[in-house]
This record gives structure tokens, sequence and C-alpha cells, in this order.
């Protein structure tokens, strides 16, 4: 676990910050590669995923930024970001893991942002021009005063600059973009749940590789939750069984029962609580796992997936 403190704090749009944090402790801070997370465990006891982002400096400069939209519907993460963070605030944080891995191999990168999920895609953008590869960054926004990272976008060569779209129409302006897949071209998608699904149905619509598709969510995917009912889970070492109700996730149930599963996000979002599978079949709620992943039935997320057989049985 990291130490930081805030070093900076800007108001970088509507309802959007930027804090910058350094080591509390005056150490160096383990080096990320674009698309990279923290976990940040807040005061308030709630632990949230930020992307590090730092336009303009090198991932080694032993900073860390994170840019934050304080959401309307917040779980109080957001909230308590832009309510409590100031400069000198101290916050534990996780080292940087990377879901959302950039492919240098590709020729060229395609990065669509939807809203505040422009924070890894910037970074991605930063890495790319000075690595001078091919991309284009194409920033969906509702409007100029909510658009992050003015500064940036005023100051970057044009080539570089990113394609701020606010005019609305964003399926007209996706279709257009991916009317042509190119195996040799990669996607990267980030935003609302909205925007993701536009972007992905769109590139699937058109014959783009999935495996050309590389997408982050920021919020879980709730479509699905009609279709629950119970089921049971067994714990392989013990052979002990305990019953799934409809409301209650694996993990809850197993914590009550006195397991240690660690968790962060609690919403499929950031991996930490995958687990092995033995037997069963899961029916998968994340947005952390690859479809390869998913369709080999070997492991699942205990904080939100549930069950298609009867019964699960897991590694633990
Ligand atoms: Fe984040 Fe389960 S705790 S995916």
């Amino acid at each position: 676990m990291l130490e930081l403190v805030v070093q900076r704090r800007v108001q970088e749009a509507e309802d959007i910050i930027s804090l910058d944090f350094t080591s509390a402790l005056e150490e160096s801070l383990p080096a990320f590669e674009p698309g990279a997370h923290t976990d940040l465990h807040l005061p308030n006891g709630l632990i949230r995923q930020y992307s590090l982002c730092r336009p303009g400096e090198s991932p080694s400069s032993g900073r860390y930024t994170i840019t934050v939209q304080c959401a309307r519907e917040s779980r109080g993460g957001s909230m308590y970001v832009h309510e409590q963070l100031t400069v000198g605030s101290r916050v534990h944080a996780s080292e940087p893991r990377n879901l959302f891995e950039l492919l240098p191999a590709a020729r060229k990168h395609l990065l669509l942002a939807g809203g505040i999920g422009i924070t890894p895609l910037i970074c991605m953008r930063q890495a790319l021009a000075l690595r001078q590869q091919d991309f284009e960054l194409h920033y969906f926004c509702r409007s100029r005063a909510r658009a992050a990272f003015g500064d940036l976008r005023r100051s970057a060569p044009p080539a570089q600059s990113p394609h701020l779209r606010l005019d609305g129409g964003a399926d007209i302006l996706v279709a257009e973009l991916l009317k042509r897949p190119d195996t040799d071209t990669h996607i990267y998608v980030c935003g609302p749940s909205g925007f993701m699904d536009c972007v992905l149905t769109t590139a699937s619509e058109h014959g783009w590789p999935s495996a050309n598709v590389h997408k982050e969510f920021f919020a879980a995917d709730s479509s699905h939750l009609v279709a629950d009912r119970l089921f049971e889970v067994q714990i392989a070492s013990t052979g002990r069984r305990s019953e799934i109700p409809v409301g209650a996730s694996v993990f809850e149930v197993l914590e009550q029962a006195g397991l240690d599963i660690p968790v962060s996000c609690e919403q499929g979002i950031c991996g930490t609580c995958v687990t092995q599978l033995l037997d069963g079949i899961p029916d998968h709620r994340d947005q952390c796992l690859t479809d390869a992943e998913k369709a080999t039935n070997k492991c699942l997320t205990p904080c939100c997936s549930r069950a298609h057989s009867k019964l699960l049985v897991l590694d633990l």
C-alpha cells in the first residue's frame, strides 16, 4: 500500500478536478503503463479505482495524477474526493494495476473517450505521442464546459490534439470512424455505458475483430438484474455449501460465513476478487475478465457474478 499526499488540486472543467499526488513518505512511486489505475482507499472507508493520467509528464516522474468527475449518482467516492481532498490531504492507494493495456505493436490506435472516460486515454495519447506512433483521440463530451484537459488540447500539435466532439450524434460519428475495419488498427474505448454500447455494437456490426477492441468500463452494467435467481456455492477445500439468494452476492454470503475474499470495487470492474472455479457455469457480470477468460468458465468475480448452473464449486 502506498501513502500519498495531495500536492496540487486543479479545477479541470465543470464538476471535474485533477489531483496530483506524491509519496507522503518521500519515496519514489512505482512506474505505470498507460491504462493503469490505482485503488484509492478513502478515509471514509470507500475504495475507488481511478485511472492514472499524467498529461505532459513522463510516467516515471514520481507523481500520480487522477482526474475525478463528481458523479450526480455518486455512491460516496467521487463526492468525497471533491469535497474533502485538498492540498496536504493524505490517502492510501494500491500500487498501479493495468487491465487496459496499450498494444505497442499496433500500426494505429484509435482512442474513443466518452466524458470522464478520457482519463486512461489521455495517458495513452501522451505515450503514443512520445513514441511518435500513429493515433487519433476522439473525445465525446456534452459541452466545452465539461471537457477536461483544455490546456493540453490547446497546446498539443494539431496532429496529436484530441478531436473534441461536442455536437451530439455520437452514434453517427462513431459509425463514420469505424466504417472500415482494419486488422492493423486497435480501438480503445472508455466512457459511460451508453457510449460503450454504441462503440462496441458499431465495431461488431462493421466486422472489427474483437481482439482489436479494448474497453474499460467505469460503472457496472446493471441491465441483467431482473434475471437473478437463487443458487449454491461450494467451497472446494471444506465441502461447505452456501445458498446465494437474490439480492446478495457470492462475496457477501461467503464473507458472512467467515471467508476472506479480497474485494475493491464490488462492481466487477477492478478484478481484485477474481476466484478460480472448479465446477459449474457462471453468469459473468463483470467488465474486467476478457471474453476468452469468461468462455473458459475457469474463474469468476464473486463480487457481482452469479450462476447459470445450480451449483458453483470455488477453488477456496
Ligand atoms: Fe472489483 Fe470484484 S471487487 S471485480
